[in-house]
């Protein structure tokens, strides 16, 4: 039986949205499309010590963080336990020690104050802040999605559905960002370190633009990596002096002028006047400027959330949760956590 199956459908419900998938512990509250509170507790610094993210370090971390997280999410929105309209919570991607952790907690939350538990799709959250930018915004728009585990270009005909473009036919962009800030020993995490370097250097060593131009939307990042780590490797094995900067300034164009390229051509070929974007990726600074004036120069409206909503937070998991609410498309208790789903999954109640 579907849970909470009389719960009644509000127009701008409160919803309480719990994120652990990974390293940040965070709580968020939402009316509608209005954020109310965004609290996150971070195990980056303790993470970095390794070098990248440890789960069963992840996971304890959660368990500690959690409950803070939420009180504090609560005690900033000025909302009281017994106001929330539902709980929505990533139940997958990510590790599942650290995902158990928000889910546990969001299901008993649930499950005590009698509301609606929903459970996000944490993909789809990050494709899903846009809505919490623009309040505004309704489909149809194209998105570019560009986080630590995919990339991709989409078609959105509706809130709830839709279409892939295109996307990588191997590594991730993101993925790409920490393999290549290893390969120049930069710390974790990857992505904003290389950024920074990228801003002292010069774009001038040619490395290769994958599937560029033509007439497909696919990505490939195994192929730029490569010549990354041949570039850095040919130069010390000749023990010829190399400028850090200038291979992360050049790897940052290479990874990045082929997304932005490959999201206007989507949303022109669609036939959309809009343009999303979400995930880790879409923080970065170069991706910023040059996807604004690339669909600038096309006429094409963009939306960009800011960088703490690209990157992991708990607004955009009850973005993703307000728009399965109204679908009503609740877990029930017994939903598990996912180490892996597909971007397109079934409802949580068939
Ligand atoms: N400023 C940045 N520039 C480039 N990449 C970044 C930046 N900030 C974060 N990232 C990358 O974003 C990824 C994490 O994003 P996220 O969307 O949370 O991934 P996922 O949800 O798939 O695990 C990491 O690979 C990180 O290196
Ligand atoms: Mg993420």
């Amino acid at each position: 039986m579907e849970y909470c199956k009389h719960h009644t459908i509000k127009e701008n419900p409160l919803i309480l949205g719990i994120e652990s998938s990974c390293d940040e512990t965070a709580a968020a509250i939402i009316r509608g499309r209005e954020i109310l509170s965004d609290e996150i507790l971070s195990s980056a610094p303790t993470q970095a010590l390794y070098g990248g993210v440890v789960p069963e370090i992840a996971s304890r971390e959660h368990t500690i963080a959690i409950d803070e997280v939420v009180q504090r999410a609560l005690k900033s929105a000025g909302v009281g336990k017994s106001e929330l309209d539902a709980v929505a919570v990533t139940y997958g991607a990510g590790l599942l020690g650290s995902l158990l952790v928000g889910l546990s907690f969001a299901k008993s939350f649930a499950y005590t104050l009698g509301i609606p538990l929903i459970a996000v799709n944490h993909i789809r959250g990050h494709l899903a802040a846009a809505y919490l930018v623009d309040r505004a915004l309704r489909p149809p728009f194209v998105s570019l999605l560009a986080s630590g585990g995919h990339t991709a270009v989409l078609f959105t005909p509706t809130e709830t559905e839709f279409e892939l473009i295109g996307s990588t036919l191997d590594d991730a962009a993101g993925e790409a960002f920490d393999k290549c800030a290893r390969v120049l020993s930069l710390p974790y995490p990857g992505g904003p370190n290389i950024e920074k370097l990228a801003r002292e250097g010069e774009a001038n060593i040619a490395f290769p633009k994958m599937c560029h131009g033509g007439e497909n939307f696919r990505f490939s990042y195994s192929g730029l990596k490569t010549a990354v780590i041949n570039y850095c490797h040919t130069k010390e094995q000749k023990g010829e002096p190399y400028n850090k900067a200038d291979v992360a300034a050049s790897f940052q164009k290479a990874a990045i002028d082929v997304l932005v390229e490959k999201t206007v051509e989507a949303a022109l070929r669609k036939g959309v006047d809009t343009v999303t974007a979400g995930g880790g990726v879409i923080a970065n600074g170069y991706l910023r400027d040059t996807l604004s004036a690339a669909c600038r120069r096309a006429g094409l409206k963009l939306v960009l959330p800011e960088k703490r909503y690209c990157t992991d937070n708990a607004a955009m998991i009850a973005s993703e949760g307000f728009i399965q609410y109204k679908v009503r498309n609740f877990a029930p208790l017994s939903v598990n956590a996912r180490a892996a789903i597909p971007l397109a999954e079934r409802r949580q109640t068939e």
